[in-house]
């Protein structure tokens, strides 16, 4: 059995991490999270107390970040502030988090000898074109657009030269577009599916033909999972599960499961430096770890996230105006 810190435990990705380890394994979880705008208690609801404890801290508290790692054999660090739109109105969290957090947490495992898995994202390599053959590997040179992708590129790049300098023992995992239960509804597929719960319009961004390479959260968490098993020291994975689809068609989808006219959405102001494509070349993974991704169909997966938002409404229904009254006075 093992001790894991999870950072960012009370977020999207986190949450649904700590609930696949405590139902898949013996281990213990001690989550640390500052609860900021996205993290939410109530998602860890329901876990057993005698294998989970909360922290509420931010990992840009040294002291408590030392503390917490002392005592832990893995940490697995979630936590970042992860919306590209709000990095474009206020970047500043995404410097502190981002990169001071992460770089707490890496003076900490130096000094601690402690396991990390640093999660991260495929933003951090940029764009590619929309008829463009390639897609991400792990040898893509870094070229990130936004203050968000910016921040994480910079955070792997500590990882990496924690590993080479002070021979930490960490492993990085870039993922594509995750969707499922107990993601923000200020993020693309819960705001459509919330906007039209809640009477209002699904709204595009641009011309809506930027592409996103969707994955289940749970084939993200358990990708992760196996990385930290059996993952190379040192080395970077990219988590994907060919999932390539654009907006529009994602949004129109959304639209047909909810039993709405398939055009019955609104175009909107474009994000600032909005990457064209994501694409995710997830063959080392599978060729090396012997990982597949279980999701294989996205409409079936959307439709059981549809359901999870529609029963799920106390958890979503307070802060619906404050997200929808934010992106009206963008534009969007
Ligand atoms: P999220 O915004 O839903 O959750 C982030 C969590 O981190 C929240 O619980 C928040 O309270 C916590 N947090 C923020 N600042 C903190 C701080 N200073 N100290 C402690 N906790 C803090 O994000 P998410 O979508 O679950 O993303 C989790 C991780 O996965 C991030 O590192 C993100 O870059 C990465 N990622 C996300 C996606 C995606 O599609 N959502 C894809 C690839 C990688
Ligand atoms: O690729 C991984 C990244 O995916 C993660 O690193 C980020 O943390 C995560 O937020 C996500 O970033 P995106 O910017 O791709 O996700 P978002 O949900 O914000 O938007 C998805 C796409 O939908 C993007 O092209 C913008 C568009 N969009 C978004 C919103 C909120 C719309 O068209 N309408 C909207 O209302």
């Amino acid at each position: 059995m093992a001790h894991l810190l999870v950072t960012g435990g009370a977020g999207f990705i986190g949450s649904n991490f700590v609930h696949s380890v405590l139902s898949d394994t013996d281990d213990r979880v001690t989550v640390l999270d500052a609860l900021t705008y996205a993290g939410d208690r109530r998602t860890l609801a329901g876990l057993p107390a005698d294998r989970l404890e909360f922290v509420h801290g931010s990992i840009a508290d040294g002291d408590l970040v030392d503390e917490l790692v002392s005592g832990a054999d893995v940490v697995v660090h979630f936590a970042a502030e992860s919306h590209n739109d709000n990095s474009l109105r206020d970047p500043r969290p995404f410097v502190d988090t981002n990169l001071v957090g992460t770089f707490n947490l890496l003076e900490s495992v130096r000094r601690h000898e402690t396991r990390f898995h640093h999660i991260s994202t495929d933003e951090v390599y940029g764009d590619l074109e929309l008829d463009d053959p390639e897609r991400f590997t792990e040898t893509t040179p870094y070229n990130p657009s936004s203050p968000y992708s910016a921040t994480k590129a910079g955070s792997d790049l500590l990882v990496r030269a924690w590993v080479r300098s002070f021979g930490i023992r960490a492993t990085l995992s870039n993922c594509s577009n995750n969707y499922g239960p107990r993601q923000h509804i200020e993020k693309f597929i819960p705001r459509q599916v919330t906007n039209l719960l809640d009477g209002r319009r699904p709204k595009l961004y641009g011309d809506g033909l930027n592409v996103r390479d969707w994955i289940h959260v749970d084939d993200h968490n358990a990708a992760v999972l196996r990385i930290i098993q059996d993952g190379q020291i040192g080395e970077t994975y990219l988590i994907g599960a060919d999932g390539e689809l654009d907006n529009r068609s994602v949004i129109e989808l959304i639209l047909e499961l909810m039993g709405h006219p398939r055009d019955a959405f609104d175009h909107v102001t474009d994000r600032a430096g909005h990457d064209r494509r994501y694409a995710i070349d997830w063959s080392r993974l599978r060729d090396e770890l012997g990982w597949q991704p279980r999701y294989r169909s996205f409409e079936e997966g959307l439709a059981r996230t549809i359901d999870w938002y529609r029963a799920n409404e106390a958890w979503w229904r307070p802060v619906k105006e404050a997200i929808e009254a934010r992106y009206a006075a963008a534009g969007q």
